[in-house]
């Protein structure tokens, strides 16, 4: 093997791990594509809120004028506090299934952005069944009276998952480019709007 094939596949190697542990910040680069995707209402709501780009931009854009926060790792929200002093971002440091209970209504936007790793579609900050997570946000929409979206990475088992017939979604790709340790990357990532 060439000396720089094996230094691709290691970038390869090394890029999909850090995508895989994307995280919060993940959406920092995704936020100005997403938002104009989102449906109307005047609450944003992230049940897996972690930094909160999408959130943050769309208080930012006007599009919402209020937000609600939840996540269990309370860390995370704390930094959303100390460096977005905002009084429109409720937030609460719980399991997803309890902000959305305690959120849902028709001028509400959820948007969900629950762990993922490129290579296997499950990622072990999930507190939680990871494989079942996005079936079960999928589920769950279809009862909500409020809007709902749903952010995957671009996989087959997430496509199955979130863009089939039954699903009630419908699907559209973003192109998320970044930069990991001063290096280029590129990921595709799912957007999924309930019909
Ligand atoms: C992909 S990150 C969210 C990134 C975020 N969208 C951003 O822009 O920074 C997923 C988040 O889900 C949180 N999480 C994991 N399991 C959870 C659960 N059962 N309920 C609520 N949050 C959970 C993690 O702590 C993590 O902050």
């Amino acid at each position: 093997m060439h000396k720089r094939e094996k230094m691709t596949r290691a970038w390869t190697r090394e890029s999909q791990k850090h995508l895989g542990r994307r995280k919060y910040g993940g959406q920092s680069k995704a936020a100005k594509s997403i938002l104009p995707l989102l449906p109307k209402g005047t609450k944003i709501v992230e049940p897996f809120a972690g930094h909160a780009h999408v959130s943050v931009a769309a208080l930012k854009s006007g599009k919402f004028s209020e937000a609600v926060l939840g996540d269990l790792n309370c860390k995370a929200l704390t930094w959303v506090k100390k460096n977005r002093k905002t009084d429109k971002i409720k937030m609460k440091c719980q399991d997803w299934k309890k902000t959305v209970a305690q959120n849902d209504g028709p001028n509400t936007v959820f948007v969900f952005d629950p762990p993922w790793k490129a290579e296997t579609s499950c990622y072990t900050a999930y507190r939680g069944n990871c494989k079942q997570v996005a079936d079960e946000i999928v589920e769950k929409s279809k009862s909500l009276r409020g809007g709902s979206v749903l952010l995957l990475g671009d996989t087959p088992e997430h496509r199955k998952i979130a863009c089939s017939r039954s699903s009630k979604f419908h699907c559209k790709t973003i192109t998320v480019d970044s930069k990991i340790f001063g290096n280029k990357s590129e990921w595709k990532e799912i957007v999924a709007i309930k019909k």
